[in-house]
């Protein structure tokens, strides 16, 4: 059985270190910024959506329960917007892979954010992640618009 439990404060800092590392490096690849200012702007980014840390309205951090004996695998970070739920992470430790927790999250994350009053629920996916967007098109995510982008280089 998979639960969502909140974010442990303790869990807090590592959980924003791993997250703004990888944050960083994915708009390195899409090419919005340089590898010299990725962990600066990322950074800003995160800190703009959590001014409070966990206690920042709107936003609900878990840690991904599962397993037997019960371990934390993972995280989801999913907040409440005007435009509806959004998902703005999604994380299992590879040890943990394809063994259903991050569906199982997700669909826990769904039932939240349907108390909470939201009528959709949305995420950003980079279009090379293959596995990321087989779980969510089996979940039932559709595409609502797609960046595209050709290398110039020679
Ligand atoms: C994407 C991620 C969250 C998936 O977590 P997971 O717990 O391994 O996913 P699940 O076991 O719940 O996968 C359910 C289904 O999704 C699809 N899927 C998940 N990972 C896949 C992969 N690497 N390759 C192909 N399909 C994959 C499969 O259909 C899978 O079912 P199956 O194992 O029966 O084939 C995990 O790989 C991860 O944390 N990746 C790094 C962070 C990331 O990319 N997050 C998403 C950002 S939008």
């Amino acid at each position: 059985m998979t639960r969502l439990t909140p974010l442990a404060e303790a869990d807090l800092s590592g959980y924003l270190d791993r997250l703004v590392r990888d944050y960083a490096a994915d708009h390195v690849r899409g090419g919005r910024w340089t590898e010299e200012e990725s962990l600066t702007e990322a950074r800003k980014e995160v800190d703009k959506l959590l001014p409070d840390g966990l206690a920042s309205p709107d936003q609900f951090l878990f840690a991904i329960v599962a397993g037997e004996p019960e371990a934390k695998v993972g995280e989801l970070w999913l907040a409440l917007e005007p435009r509806g739920g959004f998902v703005y992470d999604l994380f299992v430790d590879e040890r943990y892979r394809r063994r259903g927790y991050a569906e199982g999250a997700m669909r826990l994350a769904e039932g939240i954010a349907r108390q909470k009053g939201a009528r959709t629920l949305s995420l950003h996916v980079f279009g090379d992640n293959a596995g990321a967007r087989r779980l969510y098109a089996r979940l039932g995510y559709r595409e609502t618009n797609v960046r595209m982008s050709k290398s110039l280089e020679p």
